[in-house]
């Protein structure tokens, strides 16, 4: 396995941020012929760790076989062709094929889908450097902008052709587009999510997403023997509060249907407390910096979006910078940003959809809870309304 010692000094594209986003895309260039180099802050144990979403459209799953990383994505990747919607004591279940011509989705853990990308970017790829924190984007309106960084207790500058921000939500990049140039939107919402995994079979086989006047919880999965759990709970909820009884009862009455089923329980691995927002920064690209994934925009977890939207962005991008190399023309790339925009808004709008018809409020009125059961109502009465969740959910072209 090769690793990279060296600190590199030039790119023709410099990469901030080694996860998905950052990742696939170096994977992308490489399989076009132009040379990155990925800087990631974090050490490799701690990013293929990290517990993340677990749900592939088929174009980004398309996208990693393409690009060679999906030998175990169709070995142990679970392939879905609906949901579950349980309230009000029902449970209603969207069908996927019949409402979109055909299309699933698979599940496969984001820190699979990473661990797959970080093998094949050190086994044959261009330079990966963890413990490699970006300081600064600079140059950003010159035809070289630089990243500084810090590797090894030593700081380095990497001069680029080009320089992509896939550094998440709490990255630098975005610093590089002078604040006059953007604009940020964002929404917050008065709940968090208790992520929980356990090594327990799931409960269903199928994710189900629970609306319950006791608030929202997700039943989703790993692999036949480890669920995958969240719980809405009050924004700044400590996960200590949570001991394990709590959280399955909790789970039990949120699940609830006439059936009287209640999910198996099991050992709880791991339980850490995510917010929920919704934020997009305005244009992605400012001169030579480009921005992607979740260092452009943040959709809550519901609708399960954050890293499809991610996987589409660099595709499109390492599209345009193929485009580049081989006409000259700058035409993709300066139409990129825009072409981002409508998909990244209709998946925000998608994931606040999904969000607000399933979480209840802190001191939601009885109304309001109607309102939500009239719209599932709708869901499970109509084809059309269901077609437009399954069509989201799935991925539009
Ligand atoms: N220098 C180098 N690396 C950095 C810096 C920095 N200054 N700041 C952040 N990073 C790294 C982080 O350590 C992280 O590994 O950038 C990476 C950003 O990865 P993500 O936050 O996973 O964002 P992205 O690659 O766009 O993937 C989006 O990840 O957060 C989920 O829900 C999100 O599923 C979506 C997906
Ligand atoms: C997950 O499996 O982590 C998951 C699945 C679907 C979602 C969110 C998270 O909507």
């Amino acid at each position: 396995m090769r690793t990279t010692s060296a600190a590199p000094a030039a790119a023709t594209v410099g990469i901030v941020g080694g996860g998905p986003a950052g990742l696939l895309l170096a994977r992308l260039l490489h399989r076009s012929g132009i040379d990155s180099v990925v800087l990631e802050s974090r050490d490799r144990a701690y990013v293929e760790q990290r517990q993340r979403a677990g749900i592939l459209e088929q174009g980004t799953a398309d996208t990693l076989r393409g690009c060679g990383a999906g030998e175990r994505l169709d070995r142990e990747g679970l392939v879905h062709h609906g949901i579950r919607l349980h309230y009000d004591r029902r449970s209603h279940r969207v069908d996927f094929p019949s409402l979109t011509g055909g299309r699933s989705v698979l599940v496969y853990a984001q820190t699979e889908v990473v661990k797959d990308l970080i093998a094949l970017q050190l086994s044959g790829g261009g330079p990966l450097l963890f413990g490699a924190r970006a300081l600064a984007v600079e140059g950003a309106d010159t035809g070289r902008p630089v990243i500084r960084y810090a590797h090894r207790g030593r700081e380095h500058t990497l001069a680029c052709d080009y320089v992509v921000g896939c550094d998440g939500f709490h990255g630098i990049t975005r610093d590089a587009v002078p604040a006059a140039a953007r604009r940020t939107y964002e929404r917050g919402y008065p709940y968090s999510w208790l992520g929980v995994l356990a090594e327990a079979p799931p409960s269903c086989d199928e994710l189900v997403y629970a609306h319950s006047e006791r608030g929202f919880a997700l039943f989703s999965m790993r692999s036949p023997t480890v669920s995958r759990l969240y719980l809405q709970v009050p924004n700044g909820t400590d996960p200590a509060d949570w001991p394990d009884d709590r959280i399955w009862d909790e789970l039990d009455a949120r699940y609830a249907t006439e059936d009287g089923r209640q999910p198996a329980r099991g050992p709880i691995t791991a339980k850490s407390v995510l917010p929920m927002r919704s934020v997009v920064t305005e244009p992605m690209r400012y001169g030579r910096v480009l921005l992607a994934g979740d260092a452009a925009h943040i959709v809550p977890p519901t609708g399960a979006k954050g890293l499809n939207l991610a996987a589409s962005d660099v595709t499109e991008l390492a599209g345009a910078f193929a485009h580049l190399k081989g006409t000259g023309s700058t035409r993709k790339l300066d139409a990129w940003s825009d072409s981002c925009l409508r998909r990244v808004w209709r998946a925000e709008h998608f994931s606040y959809s999904m969000t607000t018809a399933l979480h209840t409020e802190p001191g939601q009125s009885a109304f309001d809870t109607r309102l939500q059961i009239a719209r599932l109502d709708r869901l499970a009465a109509s084809p059309h309304a269901a077609a437009e969740l399954a069509e989201n959910y799935t991925g539009l072209p």
